[in-house]
């Protein structure tokens, strides 16, 4: 079976094939990289449009198949910025029945898990999902993906996207903030994790209002950095000691900072677990992870009716 799977929940447009074995077939994507400030919906949506119809026959040809060898039309119904969801549905929809496909719309975060899991070989882990949209500990149990954590406002990805347009570092503001965290020391900066959940708006003020007093940004960028990932890190220990597994997962775009590696790992290897990251071009956004799990919830549950294709914000 070959599943094609269309991913735009946020800024990047991805489109991957899959099949049932977990070979990766083909995989092409595009960044949008906003000229100035943050991802507005409406600009993302326009990407998603522009590029879906250019993106499917590159995945297409890199498979080397043919429309006609495409099993299963998957697409990320959610969570995501609305615009840019309802684009993938409707593309997706349209594909499904030019194709006269079936279709299946699949969790955007569990996606970044179960592509971890096949491109790592963890079977059961802890996973710590960190991106410029979303930051949750994600574990299976009790027959169902649950959250045992996640954050109470904004994630950890768009707190540092944040700092990194507010101080003139650019955007994504992850990996200058990383760069300039290696030659800074700690200040002071409010740690907030409260019960399984952390909290990073507060976090991100302070950080401003230390670059307002002068503080140097090498310190500033050090201490967001260790503050914010203890905080991760602490609920992602809380939740293994919880599960009792012994396998912990990072993934998300935030996963290309060494330091949260580093820390993670560390913790993991405190708690006799194993640490598995996926490789980097499937920790980002992207098509593949969207056509594997659709793959997998077909296998399990069939495909959707059409009618229930509408998108899903959380
Ligand atoms: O999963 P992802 O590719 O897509 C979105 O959620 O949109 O994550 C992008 C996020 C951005 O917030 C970016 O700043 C962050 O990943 N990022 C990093 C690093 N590289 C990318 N954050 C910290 N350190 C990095 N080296």
């Amino acid at each position: 079976m070959i599943s094609l799977g269309i991913e735009g929940t946020a800024e990047k447009t991805g489109v991957g094939i899959v099949d049932d074995e977990g070979n990766i077939l083909g995989m092409a994507g595009k960044q949008l990289f906003p000229e100035k400030g943050g991802i507005h919906p409406r600009i993302a949506a326009e990407h998603h449009a522009n590029w879906i119809p250019q993106l499917i026959p590159q995945a297409v040809e890199e498979a080397g198949i043919s429309y006609d060898d495409i099993d299963l039309i998957s697409f990320s119904q959610g969570p995501g910025l609305g615009p840019a969801l309802r684009i993938v549905a409707t593309s997706a929809r349209t594909l499904a029945l030019s194709l006269n496909k079936p279709i299946i719309g699949v969790n955007h975060c569990i996606g970044h898990v179960e592509i971890g899991k096949l491109d790592t070989g963890a079977v059961n882990p802890v996973s710590l999902y960190v991106s410029g949209g979303n930051s949750q500990v994600i574990a299976f149990e009790s027959g169902r993906y649950r959250i045992f954590g996640e954050t109470l406002d904004i994630a950890i990805g768009n707190c540092l996207d944040h700092f990194g347009r507010e101080t003139g570092l650019g955007h994504p503001g992850g990996p200058v903030i990383e760069k300039l965290a290696k030659s800074g020391s700690y200040i002071d900066l409010p740690y907030v994790v409260k019960g399984m959940d952390f909290s990073f708006s507060g976090l991100l003020s302070a950080a401003l209002r230390e670059h307002e007093k002068g503080t140097a940004i090498e310190d500033i960028c050090y201490s967001l950095q260790e503050t914010a990932f203890a905080m991760l890190v602490e609920v992602t220990e809380r939740a293994l000691s919880h599960t009792q597994k012994d396998e912990v997962m990072l993934c998300g775009g935030v996963s290309a900072n060494t330091r949260l590696r580093e820390m993670l790992n560390t913790m993991a290897v405190e708690h006799g677990a194993k640490f598995y990251m996926p490789q980097m071009k499937l920790c980002g956004d992207n098509g593949v992870m969207i056509a594997w799990l659709g793959l997998l919830m077909h296998k399990q549950f069939g495909p959707m009716d059409i009618k229930d294709t509408g998108i899903i914000q959380r």
